[in-house]
């Protein structure tokens, strides 16, 4: 279920009680038995019940019998739990509408001192399995894999975004709770959705600012048409870093090579423009 500012407003102080300590009680069970929540929120159980209720109504909180009866928190509720830090922190003053969904995030626009862009990672929400096979950098760790797995998702893509901004064109990173990274908001589209006066030039952008990473010690992983955006002006940004390496890893060659291939491939075809990849790669070596 999406998230939006008034489902949040509208949620009543006891209802946050109750999402606070479900959170701080799957640390240690996965589902958090009623009688171990009611004792930690310290309200009555038929007023935990009411609010579990309306938890479970908005798609926050999920009960299930197996293997035993308990509560957990599902997407909704964490996304609601870090909007809430970000909103009490004064990071951010209004949430506006969804810009970007891909397999493992969405991404929202809001306002804070200025326009943001929000991204809520959201590793696992389908089957955690299959996400654990295909990022490898995911370390197998504690009762609730998708909560840990997001988080650490979203730490990975502000650590690049930090030791990135001084000298790579990226959105410059503002803040980080949870699972969510707030960054400044891109005025563009990204490069498949654009038709650049100058296709030439934004591909050797694309090429320098992947240089500069590289001179920083780190390789995207997953660069591509689709995570890289132009704004008006025809600025490039690289954005969509959490699967980042470092260049000294045992498949860097292999991964960068794929990264530039999928720039240099891109342009052959779509703007007839052929850089052999050897040379690409050698500019971004350099
Ligand atoms: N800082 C930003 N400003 C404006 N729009 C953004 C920003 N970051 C992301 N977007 C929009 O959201 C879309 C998705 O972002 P991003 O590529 O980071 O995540 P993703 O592709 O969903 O992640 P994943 O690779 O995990 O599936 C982008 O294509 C872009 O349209
Ligand atoms: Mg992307």
């Amino acid at each position: 279920m999406a998230i939006s500012a008034d489902h949040i407003r509208t949620l009543h102080k006891y209802e946050i009680r109750v999402l606070v300590a479900i959170e701080r009680l799957m640390k240690r069970h996965q589902w958090v038995p009623l009688d171990i929540l009611v004792k930690a929120v310290g309200l009555s159980e038929s007023e935990v019940n009411y609010r579990i209720g309306r938890l479970m109504e908005r798609g926050m909180v999920r009960f299930d019998t197996v293997p035993y009866e308990g509560y957990s928190l599902i997407f909704s509720g964490y996304d609601t739990l870090a909007l809430l830090s970000l909103t009490r922190k004064g990071t951010v003053q209004a949430l506006g509408c969804p810009i970007g969904e891909g397999k493992e995030a969405i991404v929202y626009e809001a306002l804070g001192l200025g326009q943001l862009a929000l991204k809520f990672h959201h590793i696992g929400q389908r089957s955690f399995q299959s996400v654990r096979v295909t990022r490898e950098y995911m370390p197998d760790k504690g009762h609730c894999p998708w909560i840990f797995a997001s988080r650490y998702s979203a730490e990975r893509e502000y650590e690049a975004l930090k030791k990135l901004h001084t000298s790579v064109s990226v959105p410059l990173p503002v803040d980080i709770n949870r699972h969510v990274v707030v960054m400044e908001f891109i005025p563009g589209l990204p490069l498949h959705r654009c038709r650049p006066d100058e296709p030439e030039a934004v591909m050797n952008d694309i090429l320098e600012n992947a240089a500069n990473a590289y001179r920083k010690g780190i390789i995207h992983s997953d660069l591509s048409e689709y995570n890289v955006m132009l704004d008006s002006e025809g600025t490039v940004y690289l954005i969509d870093w959490p699967q980042w390496i470092e260049v000294d890893h045992p498949n860097a060659d292999e991964i960068l090579r794929r990264d530039i291939e999928n720039i240099t491939r891109y342009f052959g075809r779509k703007f007839n423009i052929h850089m052999p990849l050897e040379e690409a790669l050698q500019k971004v070596r350099e």
